[in-house]
Order: structure tokens, then C-alpha cells, then sequence
């Protein structure tokens, strides 16, 4: 299925929101306190970055991805190939779904037995926050805050779940890409997709932004930190430094068991030199593109 769409960005209307959330999901997150937060005005790209759109940032800039020299990245067992995982010795202790693959980079989001030749509209995955920012600013453009993107993800609603309200399938219908079934064993694929989807595969928020949760986790300009005061705060933009970078959204592998963070509270975090197959990015920036 090729969709036909030109690469666009909406205006986000700057003004003052409720961030983060008094009821947290996942308390150790730093979900709260919520406080009021003003942000500015900004353009965002109104779908996630796209393996053709990433695809023509490699071709007309030479750029190679960090899972590229690093020659590895980080894939979901679950959608290997029995080739790929026979030939895999270690895993994550905590999160035994994660194996490091060799050759696994955004051209092969699976190892080298796959490719994007049938997914050039999906969001790129295996890109590192440095990637997100090198294509960024080849388009003109930046990474979003954490307060941008929340903003951007509630779309004017006050203190709801998620983008389109607070019910997760309303009238029985799938607002966004996740995870339906036996986290990690079975994806039921109930949405339409065990991986990831076409961006703008499901209904876009009140401000025309698609996949704004579901699909894949979005890279923010952010240092990861925990908050612990109310005070109001004009455009914030994380702490000068850090570890770990906030990621937001969650992504097709999240499940309310598991990963109850495809809210727009919700928030995770990863070192800036992580890549795997559920992360990816979006841009916004100061003038349209
Ligand atoms: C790409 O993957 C598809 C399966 O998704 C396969 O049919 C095709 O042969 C692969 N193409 C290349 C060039 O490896």
C-alpha cells in the first residue's frame, strides 16, 4: 500500500497546558506532579520520520546511522527469523524480549534477512537520538521538548489519557498502533499490525498529528530528569545535562501490562546511543518546511 501524501507540518498554536499527570501510570516514570507549562508556537511534522524520507537524508548526505558502525541494534524477538535468533548467545537480563542483532540497522530492522523495500512508509526505526538530530537538521528542522511534544500530543484536550480522549478504542475502534494480546508472547495483531504500521494508518489528533502514540517512540531534545515541583515553567527544555535522553509515546509493542505508556503523560528514556526496533523520531521547527 503506497500512500500518497506530501511531507507536511501543522502550526501548534502556542499557549498554556496541564503537563504530566497527578495519576501517574507508571509512578517511577516522573509522570507528576502536573504543572502548568506554556509553550510557544512551532510547526510539527504531522507523522513520524519515514524510511523513504530517512532513506533520501542517507542518499543526498552520505550519513551512517551509529547502529551502522556499531554494527548491531536492538530487536524484538518476537519478529526474528529462527536464522537470526539461532545465531544470538546474550539478551537483556531484565527484558529477555530485547536481543542485540548483528547487521540490525534501519535498512534491516529485523537483521540482515530483512528490509524496507516494502515498508518505506513506516516510521524508521534503529535510528540513535545523534541520528534523529542529523536528520532533523538536514531538513531545517529540530527535535521537539518533552513539553512541545506533550503539548502537541494532547491537542488542546485537558487531563485525558491519550490524544483523542480517554477511552482507548472508542465505539470499538483502534486509535492508534499497540500491542493487543499476551504481552510478550502473542500479539493478536487486533489493530491490523503485529510491527509497525504505515505512518497514518490510524485516525490523526485535534491538531492533525498522526501516531502521536502507538506505531514507534519518538526521540525529544530532553535530558532525562524526574520533576518534583508545581512551578509554572515558560517553554522548558530539560536539564543542561544528563544520561539519558526522553523518549515519548510508546510504541507497537506496548501493552497495559506491560508498557501502560501510550499516554501523553507518559514518558521513558534511553542513552542517546540506543537504537532499536520500536524507536524512531519526529521533527518540528520554528517556520514551516
Ligand atoms: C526484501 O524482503 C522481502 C520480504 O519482505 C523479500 O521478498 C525480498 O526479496 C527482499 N528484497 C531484497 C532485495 O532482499
Amino acid at each position: 500500500k503506497q500512500l500518497k501524501y506530501h511531507i507536511c507540518m501543522v502550526l501548534i498554536s502556542g499557549g498554556e497546558f496541564l503537563m504530566g499527570t497527578d495519576n501517574p501510570g507508571i509512578p517511577p516514570d516522573g509522570e507528576g506532579p502536573q504543572r502548568l507549562v506554556h509553550v510557544d508556537s512551532f510547526y510539527m511534522d504531522i507523522q513520524e520520520v519515514t524510511n523513504r524520507q530517512f532513506q533520501s537524508f542517507v542518499s543526498s548526505s552520505g550519513y551512517v546511522t551509529e547502529a551502522e558502525k556499531f554494527g548491531d541494534s536492538f530487536v524484538y524477538e518476537g519478529i526474528l527469523s529462527e536464522t537470526v535468533k539461532s545465531q544470538i548467545t546474550q539478551a537483556v537480563a531484565a527484558a529477555p524480549w530485547w536481543l542485540p542483532v548483528k547487521g540490525a540497522n534501519w535498512r534491516h530492522p529485523e537483521g540482515p534477512d530483512s528490509n524496507i523495500t516494502e515498508r518505506l512508509d513506516h516510521p524508521v526505526l534503529h535510528v540513535s537520538w545523534a541520528d534523529a538530530v542529523a536528520y532533523c537538521s538536514w531538513a531545517n528542522k529540530r527535535l521537539p521538548t518533552e513539553a512541545e511534544w506533550e503539548y502537541a500530543c494532547r491537542a488542546g484536550l485537558k487531563d485525558r489519557l491519550y490524544p483523542w480522549g480517554n477511552k482507548l478504542t472508542p465505539k470499538g475502534q483502534h486509535y492508534a498502533n499497540l500491542w493487543q494480546g499476551d504481552f510478550p508472547n502473542h500479539n493478536s495483531g487486533e489493530d491490523g499490525y503485529v510491527k509497525t504500521s504505515p505512518v497514518m494508518s490510524f485516525p490523526a489528533n485535534g491538531f492533525g498529528l498522526y501516531d502521536m502514540v502507538g506505531n514507534a517512540w519518538e526521540w525529544t531534545s530532553d535530558w532525562w530528569t524526574v520533576h518534583h515541583t508545581t512551578d509554572r515553567q515558560h517553554n522548558p527544555k530539560g536539564p543542561l545535562s544528563g544520561t539519558d535522553k526522553v523518549k515519548k509515546g510508546g510504541s507497537y509493542m506496548c501493552h497495559k501490562s506491560y508498557c501502560y505508556r501510550y499516554r501523553c503523560a507518559a514518558r521513558s528514556q534511553n542513552t542517546p546511543d540506543s537504537s532499536a526496533s520500536n524507536l524512531g523520531f519526529r521533527c518540528v521547527s520554528e517556520e514551516q518546511q
